[in-house]
């Protein structure tokens, strides 16, 4: 007889909550302080911002990093950065952040949304390649969730079509590919230190790149144009104010002296994690491509809704009920991106459907493995404070839920007990 789920009366796998992370200490502090003592917030005349850039450039082996003020901010760099012309099309995910389309649509840009491989959920070059015109300027690519995506057909795209590609690297802090790290294989890629993320400062975000004009268009990008290192003030493009200050670069160097050992553990948990589900049956561990170094800003499992009888949701609440956080909407909040309002409606500004073009509409079915995602896939965090015993309760707690959903029909419940009631329903 199987065990009763705790969402139906029985015992919970896990009773007692998951350790929190305690992600600032004292080096925070003390670089902080030395921020106050120096009487300088401000990032051009201060130190913490340019010493922070050295070495995120140093870990990352790149020419220049440039830091600023979140994520959002770092991909509309990159984008002003390269100088794409408005109205040329910006080919990324459909699962992804906002933060990777806004800066498309301040710059004048049309998104375009590539589908995504079922067993990564990051984007499908094959799909990249379908949605390739004319009038396509770049490759936006989002290695989604801390695993890389397929950056040699994105980089072969890019050659074939002389388009440049840009690297969303938000989730994907010292992710591997093929003996490369995310974000060192394109033009410029970008980083987020906001809250969720492995490192933080409240809200910041990083370009990397290791070309000399690449940085100067984007050091100017992010500070109103204003020619601050040749002491010239006459900007010539339109930019924004996307400056960091030395509280938030104080902090982001503290937290950069702690990154390896961050992905360290998660690496070493995801995978342990995925061992552990590998023979459950019904349940599909994330596909980590060969050569490929997950880094798990989330953990993701599929359900084989052939071998369960139940929904995403229901997996999800029972799996919540036995002490396992989790959800079931991916990183969207359920559902691929070009399916929020903004694109339904074309309203990204008042009063015009600019910037989208009167020939692209983004409709139901336009990634048919992004939209079927929605219903199969389970999304939890694993933090690097966790303990193997942790990820061996969640391990417990997933088997117990799938086994329970595989194999109802076998199952004896006592008649008139919550448990068949809530069994009714299913
Ligand atoms: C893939 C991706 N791109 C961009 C962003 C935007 O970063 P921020 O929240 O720092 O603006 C995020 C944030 O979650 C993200 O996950």
């Amino acid at each position: 007889m199987k065990t009763t789920l705790a969402i139906h009366g029985g015992p919970k796998t896990r009773p007692t909550a998951f350790p929190s992370r305690k992600r600032h200490g004292e080096r925070d502090k003390q670089l902080l302080n030395e921020v106050i003592d120096s009487d300088v917030i401000f990032y051009w005349l201060g130190s913490k911002v340019f010493e922070f850039q050295r070495s995120f450039a140093k870990l990352y082996g790149r020419k220049h990093a440039l830091a600023c003020s979140s994520g959002t901010a770092a991909v509309h760099i990159a984008l002003g950065a390269l100088a794409l012309p408005a109205g040329s099309e910006v080919i990324t995910s459909s699962i992804t952040d906002m933060g990777s389309l806004t800066g498309v649509l301040y710059q004048g840009l049309v998104p375009v949304f590539a589908d995504v491989d079922p067993g990564t959920l990051n984007m499908s070059a094959e799909s990249v390649r379908s949605r390739i015109t004319p009038r396509t300027s770049a490759i936006l690519v989002v290695h989604h969730a801390g695993l890389a995506a397929d950056m040699d057909e994105m980089l072969a795209l890019g050659r074939e079509f002389s388009i440049p590609v840009i690297e969303d690297c938000a989730q994907a802090y010292l992710c591997g590919y093929k003996g490369r790290l995310a974000g060192t294989m394109s033009e410029i890629a970008t980083f987020s230190l906001n809250h969720f993320k492995h490192i933080e400062c409240g809200s910041g975000g990083i370009v990397a790149t290791s070309d000399d004009r690449i940085r100067y268009r984007a050091s100017l990008f992010l500070d109103k144009c204003y020619q601050r290192e040749e002491g010239i003030r006459d900007p010539f493009f339109l930019a924004p104010n996307y400056q960091i200050t030395e509280l938030q670069g104080a902090v982001a160097l503290a937290q950069l002296e702690k990154l390896e050992a961050i992905i360290n553990s998660r690496n070493a948990l995801g995978t342990r994690l995925s061992n552990r589900l590998a023979g459950v049956p019904g349940i599909i561990p994330q596909t980590v491509p060969s050569g490929c170094r997950h880094t798990y800003f989330l953990y993701l499992f599929r359900l084989d809704l052939k071998r369960l009888e139940c929904s995403a949701r229901e997996f999800s609440q029972a799996l919540q009920a036995e002490g396992i956080p989790n959800a079931d909407h991916l990183i969207t909040g359920g559902r691929p991106v070009y399916l929020y309002d903004i694109f339904q409606n074309r309203s990204a500004f008042p009063g015009t459907e600019y910037p989208f073009s009167p020939d692209r509409y983004y409709r139901r079915g336009d990634c048919p493995a992004a939209e079927k995602a929605f219903e199969e896939w389970i999304t939890m965090n694993i933090y690097e404070n966790y303990s193997e015993a942790d990820i061996d309760d969640i391990a417990a707690a997933v088997a117990k839920v799938a086994e329970w959903y595989s194999n109802r029909a076998a199952v004896t419940v006592p008649a008139g007990s919550a448990a068949s009631s809530v069994e009714g329903q299913v």
